[in-house]
């Protein structure tokens, strides 16, 4: 979908040609006040725009929009006043929401001029970008279009060509969003395992990466009986796409690995009818995954940037796999399939060690895996579980994005209810306790002893079926797309 066009400016907000100014609100106690960057602004009002705006119910608070007629004060006939939250507690996240919720209710806007960008250019640059998304490729009448021209105010501290670097960065990363987005909310009978893995071939094509797809011919040939078999069920055959970034003078090599069932209905472990079309979103891993290595090329990280990505529909039918299977994974191991629902840690084992045959130094891999995510930790928060020390790490990177994200255990005395009496492995534990770990110990079977691994469980936190809040709408989020682009250029900086 098209994103507004952003520009850096350094005319003062008060001045400019637009439709419409951007100023951001905190609150201060029980007032309501002005953010940094708003002087002018609030000098063509005669310094009396907070009142203004709190005569017209502004609070500062979170995810508040205020609109008001300049009445010929400003250029721009339109101020958009958007809530920061407590004057003391502005960081970047709260300036992405901040934006992205301005962007949203400017929908049919031309052009707007915004002043969240002197308080963090990256983070309103970002939030402009995510707010202003939506997706309509399937309505035959749109509604208003999305914001065209952003002209962002420049921060006062750095140089114009620092400036620019960020409103790069910040836009490219947001773009990486967006394209996560669109696969998403691509309705399942158009994005299948086949159309989902030419769509990634021609994406990582454009942006210069080596592509291997592998088709149902090559994974039998290849031995990946977790794809397949996931895959059986469906008249749409699974498939395995590579995309390989391999950037200037790298030395450190990085996996991801993204879960990709474009429908999961259960299979023969059928799930019930209430909310299944949501199953839409299965692939949000791999969207990520093929948004972020993408990204990774787009940013040159000095790294080489491995994707794996396996795509399989999980159908009920004569052909389907059945809760007694043993399937023989890629590399071997054999798996007791108990239940057909835990089908995403069956296609990530074969991906991963794959993906793992390159020997890797790190290993990222997401997937919206366990109902159980969101049951421990709600929708917003991904859980992170993976070997500690680099768990603990993109953990913290992960809050710092501001896509949130926890660190969890994998506990040892469950790895036996794992135990299968006839296989290596069962799928899943017979029980409910602590599900989403279960997953993460199951997945732990197939990396390497000592490799740095994590895993993101983003079930809950990929997809919005609530409200639009801040700068996320309705269906997918694009999450974990920032917390992976933080975690390679972590790694593109340290090592
Ligand atoms: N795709 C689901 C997990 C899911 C649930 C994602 C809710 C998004 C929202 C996954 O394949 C699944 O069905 N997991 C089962 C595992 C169980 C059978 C051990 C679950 O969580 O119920
Ligand atoms: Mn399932
Ligand atoms: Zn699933």
């Amino acid at each position: 979908m098209s994103a507004p066009k952003l520009s850096l400016t350094t005319t003062s907000a008060a001045e400019a040609t637009a439709d419409a100014i951007i100023v951001g609100t905190v609150r201060d106690g029980e007032d309501v006040a002005l953010a940094p960057g708003t002087e002018q602004v609030d000098a063509a009002f005669d310094g009396g725009l907070a009142g203004v705006l709190a005569s017209l119910g502004a609070t500062g608070k979170p995810d508040e929009v205020v609109k008001l007629p300049t009445l010929g004060r400003l250029r721009a006939g339109v101020l958009v006043a958007a809530g920061l939250g407590a004057a003391g507690e502005v960081g970047p996240e709260q300036v992405r929401r901040a934006a992205g919720v301005a962007a949203r209710a400017l929908a049919g806007t031309k052009r707007a001029v915004s002043t969240l960008s002197t308080v963090d250019l990256h983070a309103a640059a970002e939030g402009t970008v995510l707010g202003a998304y939506r997706f309509d490729e399937y309505r035959s009448e749109r509604g208003d279009a999305p914001v065209e021209r952003v002209d962002l105010v420049s921060p006062t501290d750095g140089n114009a060509k620092e400036h620019r670097a960020t409103l790069k960065a910040a836009t490219s990363i947001a773009e990486a969003v967006t394209t996560a987005r669109d696969f998403v909310n691509t309705p399942p009978n158009d994005l299948y395992p086949a159309s989902f893995a030419d769509r990634a071939a021609a994406l990582g094509k454009a942006a210069g990466l080596e592509v291997e797809i592998l088709d149902e011919k090559a994974l039998r040939k290849g031995g990946f009986g977790g794809v397949l078999g996931v895959g059986m069920g469906s008249t749409r055959p699974p498939r395995l796409v590579r995309l390989k970034y391999r950037g200037p003078k790298a030395r450190t090599k990085v996996a991801l690995v993204g879960k990709g069932i474009t429908f999961d209905t259960g299979g023969i472990s059928i799930k019930p009818a209430a909310h299944m079309e949501e199953m839409t979103s299965d692939m949000s891993g791999a969207a990520a995954i093929v948004a972020s290595v993408v990204l990774a090329a787009k940013l040159r990280y000095p790294l080489e940037v491995t994707a794996t990505v396996p795509m399989a529909e999980n159908m009920p039918s004569g052909a389907a796999y059945r809760p007694g299977d043993v399937l023989t994974m890629y590399g071997g191991k054999t798996v007791e399939v108990l239940n057909t629902d835990a089908e995403g840690r069956l296609i990530l084992a074969d991906a991963i060690v794959r993906a793992c045959e390159d020997e890797p130094d790190y290993l990222v891999e997401t997937a919206t895996l366990t109902g159980a995510q969101v049951i421990s930790l709600g929708r917003r928060t991904p859980g992170i579980m993976g070997s500690e020390d680099f768990r603990d790490r993109v953990a913290a990177i992960a809050k710092a994005s501001g896509e949130g994200g926890w660190a969890m255990p994998l506990p040892e005395e469950l790895r036996r209810d794992l135990d299968s009496k006839l296989a290596d492995l069962a799928n899943v534990t017979g029980h409910r306790w602590g599900g989403m770990l279960a997953a993460g110990l199951f997945l732990r079977e197939f990396v390497p002893d000592g490799l740095p691994w994590v895993h993101l469980d983003v079930a809950g936190p990929a997809y919005n079926n609530g409200a639009p809040w801040g700068y996320t709408g309705k269906g997918g989020t694009g999450v974990p797309v920032r917390t992976i682009a933080a975690v390679l250029a972590d790694i593109a900086e340290k090592g």
